[in-house]
Parts: structure tokens; C-alpha cells; sequence
């Protein structure tokens, strides 16, 4: 296969491999198997925004990073990506704000990361761009000369039309989103919108199977939904069951039920509502005093942004709310914990818990449902509840499905999971675990190289010119 590059604005040094996030992890499985170059944001910020990255080899990769400096950080990283393009992409219209000097940071920074790039590129090189903050780079990468096959992932949800015309210069996105040879989303429902944003908003026309033609050039566009590496999560589950933590909380959880929520602190994910529905479960339904604990791990994020200053706020006056009401001296209802633990930490915790509560607002996919269903102990598997707004819904429907905003729908789901027979909780789980293991991270990413593997080669049907002008 030829050399494979992979850039991601948030990438996983191999010091931190323990704490890497969805996207890090995808990608860091394809690395393992394929070698090649992994390039991304060291995580620091610094003066000025470096010329050149920084090249470490570990095994068979090249990680090459960048600092950015903070005018960058502040107006393409916490601004037009974070402030803008997250919560536009997950529907948050009320949360989006929008400031012309950001968004030019963001064209300024993923032009100098393509100029960083372009000469580690090789001929044949297959480039992979991944997620929102980096929309831009193939088109960079063109007019630069780079007529690699390029390919890009969308990690989050692309939004409905309605929601996407709102923001000012979203044609600009729609055309970059065009340079590239394949456009990945993670749902059919994503791939609708965008298809409908290009006939539309576009004046481009769907083709033969996955293709389309909009600003001079012809992409394919398909959805491809990402998963884990199922073997390894289940084994690394079964291994951690009797690990000295996951011990240690069963044994403080003194026989009760465990209810799990793992998430970024993120405004998508739902975790106020999640909150008030635990709240509500102990008010509906007494007998459950004292006998469920609720415990979210919820690792701060993105903490410079306003909005997520804000969430924190709540949910520590949530959590403390609800505590005051319920707790005994002996059962405190809901452990609230803002700080990161290792997979294989995580992988413990999953399996010994009766419910796995995911329940974002939206979520391009939501890799906590498909691990904790792997997590869990074939003989006396647990119980998901999945808001329908994760792209996992679309795949996992023997969850619990709810919605996410409906506090009394999903206290009744914890109700109904907590009280569920053994047999319906195997039913359910064998059904979930046959998709988790079929869906693999291995699938979709051999998916997505054999589809950008399988493009034509990007100068047959580029037209850079037409390109070019129209982008600053
Ligand atoms: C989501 C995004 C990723 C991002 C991750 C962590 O999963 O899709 O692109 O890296 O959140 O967020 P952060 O801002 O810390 O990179």
C-alpha cells in the first residue's frame, strides 16, 4: 500500500497514549497497522505559530507536530473551530458565535500547516485529513501543487441545511469540502444533509453511485461509520475485571448498581439532562434509594472556551443538588468525577456497570456506547441506554433508545434497565455485540483507504484554477 499521512488537529503522542480520545485512537490504530506519518497540534502554545514541524519517529510512525502560537490558539483552535463550527455541527445555533477575525485565523492556520506539510509529501503518498478544524486543508494543499489523492473524515455530525445556511461563508466550507477525492461522514443522515447542501446551496449535482460534482470537480461522498478494535477492547475488559481500581470501586459501590456515564465535559453531551433523569428515577421510584449510584467521569475540555466554563458550573451545582436531597450517610447518588483515567481503567469500570448511560444532543458517533458494550461480561452483560442522537443509534437499536432532551424518557429507561430480566439484557447485548464486532475500526478505515485508494486520481478531474480563485 502506498505511504499513508494522517493529519488531525488533536493527535496522540505516544506519552499520552493512554488518554487519547476517539479520533486519537482510530487513528492511531490505522497507524499501527500501516506506518506512516501522523500530523497534528503538539498541544502547545506558544509565541508564534512554528514554520516547521517537529519530527519524532516511534516504531513505524513519523509524528510530526506543530505549536501553535496564541493568536492561532485562540482564533482558529477556542474561536472559529470551537466556538463556530462545534456547536453549529451539533445543531447548538444558540451557542454559535461568529467573528470574522476567527474565521480568517482558521484559513491563516490551515494555510500554514499545508506549508508545513507539502514537503514531507511523497508522489504516492494517500493523504487522510480528519475532522472540522482542518475543512480547509485540501484546498491549501492544492494550491500548493499537491495532487495527491486526499481524503477527508468528518468526525461530528454535519448538520441539516437549516442549520448549516446559518453560518456566514458556508459556501467556502461546501467548496474546500470539494477538493478533496473522498468526503467520509459517519451516518447516511450526515451524508443526506451534505448531498442536500451541495444540490442546494451548491449548484452541484449527485452522480452515479457515491459521486458528486460541484465547483468544477467531481468527489465521492459516502458515509462510513467508525467503530473500535473490538478484540482488544473485550480482552483488555475481561483483563481489567480484576484490576486492583476496578476492585476498589466495586467494592465501595457496596453490592449496588452501578449506572456509568464517560464523556468529554461538553455541552453535546447531555449530561445535565442525564443528571435530573438520575434525579428524577430517585424520586419516581424510591426502592432505587440507596441502591444505584450514578457515576460520570467527565474530564474537563476546551476550558478557555466560555460555554464550557459555564457547564461546569451547572453540573457541580447539579451534582450538588441532588446530593444534598438524596444522599445517606452511608450512599452518595452521584460520584462526579472531572478528571481522565486510562482505558483499561475505563474498560474495568464499563463492564462492572449495570447501565451504560450515553446521552449526548448529538454525536457524530459516540465510541463510550460501542466500548462499553464490548466491555461487558457474556455471562451477565449490562444495559445500554443511547440517546438516538449518537450516530451509534443508527446502529445499536437494541439499546434502550431515547431521547435525549426527555428527562422522564430516560429515568424510565434507567427504571426498565435496572429491573430488566437477565435473559432480555443477554438478548440485547448479542445482538449489539455481533454490529460492535463487524463494525470495526479495522472496517472502516480499510473502507475509507480502499474508497480514497480507489478515486481517480485527483488531477484528472481537479480544475485548480476555478478552485483557487474563488478561495482567499
Ligand atoms: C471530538 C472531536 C475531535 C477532538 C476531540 C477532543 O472527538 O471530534 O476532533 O480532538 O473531540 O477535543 P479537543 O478539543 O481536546 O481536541
Amino acid at each position: 500500500m502506498a505511504r499513508l499521512v494522517i493529519v488531525s488537529n488533536r493527535i496522540s503522542l505516544p506519552r499520552e497514549q493512554n488518554r487519547a480520545g476517539g479520533l486519537a485512537v482510530a487513528v492511531r490504530d490505522v497507524l499501527r497497522r500501516h506506518g506512516g506519518i501522523w500530523f497534528g497540534w503538539s498541544g502547545d502554545v506558544v509565541a508564534e505559530t512554528s514554520a516547521a514541524p517537529s519530527i519524532r519517529m516511534q516504531g513505524r510512525v513519523a509524528y510530526a507536530t506543530f505549536d501553535l502560537g496564541t493568536v492561532d490558539h485562540a482564533e482558529y483552535y477556542n474561536g472559529f473551530a470551537n466556538s463556530t463550527l462545534w456547536p453549529l455541527f451539533h445543531y447548538r445555533l444558540g451557542l454559535v458565535e461568529f467573528r470574522r477575525r476567527d474565521f480568517d485565523g482558521y484559513l491563516r492556520v490551515n494555510t500554514r500547516i499545508a506549508q508545513c506539510l507539502a514537503p514531507l509529501i511523497k508522489p504516492e503518498d494517500l493523504i487522510w485529513i480528519h475532522d472540522y478544524h482542518l475543512i480547509p486543508l485540501g484546498a491549501e494543499l492544492r494550491k500548493l501543487g499537491i495532487s495527491n489523492r486526499i481524503g477527508f473524515f468528518l468526525h461530528t455530525p454535519f448538520p441539516g441545511i437549516g442549520v448549516f445556511e446559518a453560518l456566514p461563508r458556508h459556501e467556502m466550507l461546501l467548496q474546500a469540502l470539494c477538493a478533496y477525492d473522498v468526503i467520509g461522514f459517519q451516518t447516511d443522515t450526515d451524508l443526506r444533509s451534505f448531498r442536500h447542501c451541495i444540490t442546494t446551496l451548491a449548484d452541484g449535482a449527485l452522480l452515479e453511485g457515491d459521486q458528486l460534482s460541484a465547483f468544477g470537480r467531481i468527489a465521492r461522498a459516502s458515509a462510513f461509520p467508525i467503530g473500535i478494535d473490538t478484540d482488544a477492547f473485550v480482552a483488555m475488559a475481561a483483563a481489567a475485571a480484576g484490576a486492583e481500581d476496578t476492585i476498589r470501586l466495586k467494592d465501595s459501590l457496596a453490592g449496588r448498581h452501578l449506572i456509568i456515564g464517560v464523556d468529554r465535559l461538553d455541552y453535546s453531551k447531555g449530561i445535565p439532562q442525564r443528571f435530573a433523569a438520575f434525579a428524577q428515577l430517585l424520586a419516581d421510584w424510591p426502592e432505587h434509594r440507596s441502591r444505584a449510584t450514578l457515576m460520570q467521569i467527565a474530564p474537563t475540555s476546551r476550558g478557555e472556551v466560555a460555554q464550557y466554563r459555564a457547564l461546569r458550573r451547572e453540573l457541580e451545582g447539579a451534582a450538588g443538588r441532588i446530593n444534598s436531597k438524596f444522599a445517606e450517610f452511608d450512599w452518595t447518588p452521584i460520584r462526579y468525577l472531572t478528571k481522565g483515567f486510562r482505558r483499561h481503567t475505563l474498560a474495568g469500570f464499563f463492564r462492572l456497570a449495570r447501565i451504560g448511560l450515553v446521552t449526548p444532543m448529538r454525536d457524530g458517533m459516540n465510541l463510550v456506547a460501542k466500548e462499553y458494550v464490548a466491555a461487558q461480561d457474556p455471562a451477565d452483560p449490562g444495559v445500554l441506554v443511547l440517546s438516538r442522537f449518537a450516530g451509534a443509534a443508527r446502529e445499536l437499536t437494541s439499546a434502550l433508545v431515547v431521547n435525549p432532551l426527555d428527562v422522564d424518557e430516560i429515568s424510565e429507561a434507567l427504571h426498565a434497565a435496572l429491573a430488566m430480566p437477565h435473559d432480555e439484557r443477554l438478548a440485547r447485548w448479542n445482538e449489539m455485540m455481533s454490529i460492535v464486532r463487524k463494525n470495526t475500526v479495522q472496517a472502516w478505515h480499510e473502507a475509507f483507504l480502499a474508497a480514497l485508494a480507489g478515486a481517480s486520481v485527483a488531477g484528472a478531474n481537479h480544475s485548480p484554477n476555478r478552485l483557487i480563485r474563488a478561495l482567499p
